[in-house]
């Protein structure tokens, strides 16, 4: 089959289009016919090997795991002994190691049926990105003030949305060119951060996605007893990423009245079934920037960090 891989860690250049074995579904995995696979940042992190750490998972020399990509929607194609939720046929949506290839394997507990109402692509962008903001956003309240940093993004144009399935009054910040489309996802109020300040103690919750604040400024914009969620830091060391940022907010958070956190999520198939019935009761939809080919999966990867999609990428496979 083809899939998209890599020997070495580097930017988008060591990626390429290859002739691989299918892979086979044993014990509780499921084989699943790839139709499309959404495009993350991680993948960009398991790409790179960056930050550094990363490798002590991935490989210290090269990546052990050849073939990229992780969002994936799909066809069931066969399924392991133990697996007893999937089967052949099923469409599905999901997690798993390798979706940049036309079958990847994954755990049946990262994979559940995908939304009805959306396409393939469309139901491809969904798993890591809405699921991450999902379980983000498990402790906001409705009627709570919200402030969303990056909510153009990946992630934070879901956050956008599902803040305001809670309830919650969302006030969304991004750069001038996104302005319009954060009102769209249902903002009640954006800030365009290259004209305009976060205003200090002004909001009982704030999810962070852009990872380029200090802890002393997302604590600024919060009320005494808010609360602040981290899930991304892309700017700070090679070594830790901004890791350290997220490990002070843990440490500070038992001695003040500021709840502060860093999310890790799960990626399970219980938030995507939750997806799915917010998704079909058309209370958040994807937002798709550009549509690629599995042979211009690099095109794509190089996308993501050379510039800041609207939303997200998508391959078509
Ligand atoms: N914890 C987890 O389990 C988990 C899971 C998924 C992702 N993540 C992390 O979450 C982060 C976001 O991921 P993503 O896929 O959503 O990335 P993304 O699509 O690149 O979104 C980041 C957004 O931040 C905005 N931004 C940049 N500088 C900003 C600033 N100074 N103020 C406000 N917004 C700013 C960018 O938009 P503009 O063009 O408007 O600047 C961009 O839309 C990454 O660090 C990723 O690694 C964590």
């Amino acid at each position: 089959m083809k899939a998209i891989v890599h020997d070495r860690y580097g930017e988008a250049d060591v990626l390429r289009l290859a002739d691989v074995p299918k892979p086979v579904a044993q014990g509780k995995q499921v084989l699943v016919q790839v139709r499309a696979a959404g495009v993350d940042i991680g993948t960009w992190h398991l790409m790179a090997g960056r930050p550094y750490m990363v490798r002590l998972a991935t490989g210290l020399r090269g990546p052990r795991q050849r073939i990229r990509g992780r969002d994936v929607a799909g066809v069931v194609e066969a399924v392991g002994p133990e697996v007893t939720r999937l089967r052949p046929g099923d469409e599905v949506y999901g997690t798993c190691d390798g979706s940049f290839a036309e079958y990847a394997v994954g755990a049946e507990k990262r994979l559940t049926r995908k939304p009805a109402n959306l396409s393939f692509e469309e139901a491809a962008v969904v798993p890591i990105s809405a699921g991450t903001a999902y379980e983000g956003l498990r402790s906001l309240h409705s009627g709570e003030r919200a402030l969303i940093i990056g909510a153009a993004g990946a992630v934070g144009s879901f956050a956008v949305q599902l803040a305001k399935a809670r309830g919650a009054h969302v006030t969304g910040v991004c750069s001038t060119s996104k302005v319009e489309l954060v009102r769209e996802l249902g903002a009640d109020k954006v800030i365009d951060y290259t004209r305009e300040e976060i205003p200090a103690a002004a909001y009982e919750f704030v999810l962070d996605t852009a990872g380029n604040r200090s802890l002393k400024e997302l604590r600024r914009a919060l009320t005494p007893r808010g609360t602040l969620v981290i899930v991304g830091a892309e700017t700070e060391g090679k070594l830790f990423g901004g890791i350290d940022r997220g490990l002070r907010a843990m440490l500070l958070s038992p001695f003040v009245g500021q709840r502060l956190s860093v999310l890790v999520s799960s990626e399970n198939f219980q938030v995507y079934d939750a997806l799915r019935e917010l998704v079909e009761a058309g209370q958040v939809m994807p937002v798709i920037d550009r549509r690629y080919s599995l042979a211009e999966a690099p095109d794509a990867v190089r996308r993501l960090t050379e510039t800041h999609a609207r939303g997200k990428l998508v391959i078509t496979v």
